[in-house]
Formats: C-alpha cells, structure tokens, sequence
C-alpha cells in the first residue's frame, strides 16, 4: 500500500462493522476506521488520524452503493448519538453484532473454538424501549446551515430538549420524535420542550452550571402502557411549582402518564438522577409484566429497555440453569430480581445481591406482589459482600449481570472458590464478559454462548454464557 498521511484522500471498500460501531477499511492488512459508512460501499473518505497499525478517516462521498444500506427512517439520524446503524439493514447489524462476540472471546479470553448460537433478533426493531432520558440545553446545537445564517437565531429559539449530538457530547440538539420510543412519549416530549421553554425558567446549562431544567426521563411499561415521568431540575424552591403546573398539565392531556416525580439535583455531573425527589402525583413507580409476573419500577431503578427483549433474555437464562427444582442459585447483580424471580418458581431458592438499596427494596416488594416467598436480597457493594454471603452456604447456580465494567476480579475469585456447578452470565459489554470468561475457563467450560439485540440500530448487544464446572 502506498503511504497515507493525515489530510490525505482515499478510495476505501468498506468490509465490515467493528465493535463499538465503527465500520471498517481494510488495504493491505492496515486498518481504516469510517464513521458512517456501511459494509459493502466504495467511499472516497479523507484521513483524520494516522497510527502505526490504523487510521481514522471521515466519508467525503460514497462512490458505489451497498446492497446492505436502508434508508433511516428516523428525521434526526446521522446528527443524533443514539442510533449509529439505521441506515443498515437489520440481518446486516445482526450479522456483525453476533461476530463481536465470537471476536471478543477469541481476541480477549483466547476462547475461539467457542460456539456461539445464531444471534435472537429485538422482538420489535423500532419503539422498543421502556425508558428515554432526554437532556435540556440552554444553547442547542445549530445544524451547518443555521450556523453559517448571518442573523444569530433568535434567544428563546436556542432552548432545547433532546439528545447529543453523535460524537459531541456537550452538545444537545431538538427532538421532535424518536423512533425507539412510542408516539405518546414523542407527544410528551415535545408537549414537556415547548411548556418549559415558554415557562421564563431557563435551561441548565453546563458551561455556568446555572439555569434550572436540567432532563425529562420518560419510562413507559411495554405490557401495562403505564407511564412514568420524571423531571430533573436545579433546586430552585419559588420555582417547583412551575413543576407543578407542568405536571398537572400532563396529568390532564395524558391518562397514560400514571406518576410523576420531580427531583432536584445541584451535581455539575450531567447524570440523569436527583438528590432529592418528590412524587407529584401517583405512586411514584408504574408496573410492567414479563411472562406472568408483575414488576414495579420505580425513578431510579434499573429495569432491562427492551421489556419484550427481557422476557426473551430471561426465557434463556431459565433453559440455561436446567433447573429441577432442588438448586440453591445467587442472583448477583440483581437490579430490581427480575432474573431471581422470574425463574425463582423452578428452584428451591434465590439470593440475590445488589447495590443499590432502593433497588433491593423494589425486589423484595416485587416478590409480595407475586407471592414470592423462596427469595430473598442483601444491599451491598459485591466486593465486600460476596465473602461472607459465601460463609452463609455455597449455591448450586450463580446467575451474574454486572454493568458494563463487568465483575470486579474479587467477585470472580470467590466464584472460583465457591464453585457452583454452572455460573450463567448475563452481559452488555461483550469485551469485558471476554474478560470475565479467560478468569473463569481456569474452572469451568462453556457451555453455550447466546447474543440477543435488545438495542437495534446502535452497536450495543447483550450476551448470556453458561459456564459449566469442569468436573
Ligand atoms: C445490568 S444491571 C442488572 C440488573 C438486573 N439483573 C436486571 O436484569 O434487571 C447491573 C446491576 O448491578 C448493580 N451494581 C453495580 N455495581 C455493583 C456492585 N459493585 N455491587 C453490587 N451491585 C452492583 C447496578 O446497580 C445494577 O442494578
């Protein structure tokens, strides 16, 4: 290959998608990383960096089509960070989703030889999500052309609520609908921009960290249609109650709408979560239902985005264990017990573990209103608590579903040492299950390696692995 240079431009044939989202050049063995393009376009692309093994570059003009593209149909794509593959055709994201994991566990865990099974596709490919966090902006982002306007746009038109700008993520441009989340959300969303712009309340901003509307989380349970919203704002104390305006206005134009929070956060952190709320009105949690079981949820807890995805995700998980009603299995990580109870009516019992306290409220009340009586949850930072849960009596079964960090290396070498027959493990981030997996195969063998898209159009994927104890 001839030598490149930064600022230099390039006929590229685009031959795959990489994980994290990138797609992927290849000349000679060295390595170009497009932004937007899709496998199977020929792109004249302009070199943005340059390293001794790889390259950046950005798409100038795609010289020949690929069979592979779609047209997006979201109005926002391309400008928003959400979905980085709409304009790629579902079998095609599926297809290199699937070939992440199998390259993590080769290229991590030196697992190889792994077989993975055929990746289960979203239930629904568009409005699948339960939950939307949307930010407000005092200084929206301008496209290219307001930009370049010789009139500054008007102030009041300079308030926004929505999301970032891919790749900027200090920047938030206006939403006026989302395709992942359902048109009663998007009439919310919008209904939520215009009330608080006209309010004379400005937005927060983050350069002065002043302004008081800070983020609109919409969750809305796929089975019930209940719907949560909660509004993140400074604390302002004469001006809760234009909150309160909004939220009676809400409640009004919107029955689905069945509680609303307000909190107040100060933090300079943009992190959709307050240190302080009140419920307005309702009972601050809305219900969802997977399989037959009941589940509330509430602000601030974690609830899987993909309700229908979930059911799927814990279907797996229950064939997994093969359970026969006798196993004594951990649920670390548990979130809300959505996995513990799910499967809780085919073992003898469940224990699970999780850190967040509130969390490990809303599991024990998820268990009275399903009758639950064979589990029970410990609040806890894993790496503190796991030794001496372990002291308590040795489980048959571990299920494990950490954030995107995986499990701390403390939590895998009790496993180790506790060793139950088969440890199941749940992820998001295949690169650090990879991880997790090269400490484990010390002990144990796979025994099936499962993808599931619960998040079509971005390049995140879920993976269910169980580990069998080498005997
Ligand atoms: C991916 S969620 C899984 C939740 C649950 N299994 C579900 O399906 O809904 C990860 C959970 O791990 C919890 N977590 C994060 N760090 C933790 C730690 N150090 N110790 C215990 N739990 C932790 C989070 O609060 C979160 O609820």
């Amino acid at each position: 290959m001839e030598k490149i240079a930064k600022g230099q431009e390039t006929e590229l044939y685009v031959d795959k998608l990489a994980f994290g989202g990138m797609a992927v050049a290849r000349v000679d063995g060295f390595v170009f990383f497009l932004d937007r393009a899709v496998p199977g376009q020929i792109v004249r692309a302009r070199i943005t960096k340059k390293k001794k093994n790889y390259a950046e570059a950005r798409v100038l003009e795609v010289v020949s089509e690929s069979p592979h593209q779609v047209k997006a149909p979201c109005p926002h794509f391309g400008i928003c960070g959400g979905c980085h593959w709409q304009d790629i055709s579902y079998p095609v994201q599926l297809h290199w989703k699937k070939s992440h994991v199998l390259e993590s566990l080769g290229h991590i865990a030196g697992i190889g030889e792994a077989e993975v099974l055929p990746i289960i596709a979203s239930p629904e490919p568009f409005r699948y999500r339960n939950k939307m966090e949307f930010t407000f902006s005092a200084r929206r982002w301008l496209s290219p052309e307001e930009f370049s306007r010789e009139e500054p746009p008007p102030a009041e038109s300079l308030f926004a609520l929505g999301l970032h700008v891919r790749g900027l993520f200090d920047k938030v441009f206006t939403i006026d609908s989302c395709c992942l989340q359902s048109e009663t959300a998007n009439a919310i969303l919008r209904d939520v921009r215009d009330w608080a712009r006209n309010s004379g309340l400005p937005a927060y901003t983050i350069r002065s960290h002043e302004g008081f509307w800070r983020f609109l989380v919409i969750r809305e349970a796929r089975r019930t249609g209940e719907m949560l919203v909660h509004l993140i704002t400074s604390g302002t104390p004469k001006a809760d109650s234009a909150v309160e305006d909004l939220g009676a206005r809400l409640g009004s134009l919107y029955p689905q709408i069945t509680t609303l929070v307000h909190s107040i956060s100060d933090k300079k952190s943009q992190v959709a979560a307050g240190d302080s709320s009140r419920v307005l009105f309702g009972t601050g949690r809305i219900e969802e239902r997977l399989g037959d079981l009941r589940f509330r949820i509430s602000s601030h807890s974690f609830f899987q985005t993909n309700s229908l995805g979930a059911e799927m995700l814990y279907d797996t998980v229950a064939e997994l264990g093969e359970f026969d009603g006798s196993e004594k299995v951990w649920d670390l990580y548990c979130g809300t017990g959505s996995i513990g109870i799910y499967i809780a009516s085919r073992v003898k019992e469940v224990f699970g573990i999780e850190l967040i306290e509130d969390a490990v409220e809303d599991a024990r009340e998820n268990c009275r209103i399903n009758s639950i009586r064979n589990c029970s949850f410990l609040a806890g930072d894993l790496k503190d608590v796991i030794r001496e849960a372990s002291q308590e009596g040795r489980p048959d079964v571990v299920i494990t579903d950490p954030p995107r960090a995986g499990m701390h290396p403390k939590v895998v070498k009790t496993l180790l040492e506790v060793a139950p027959r088969k440890i199941i493990a749940v992820s998001c981030n295949p690169a650090s299950l990879a991880r997790d997996a090269a400490l484990l195969t010390e002990a144990y063998e796979i025994g099936a390696v499962q993808p599931f898209d619960l998040f079509p159009h971005t390049p995140h994927l879920e993976c269910v692995v169980r580990f069998d104890r080498k005997e």
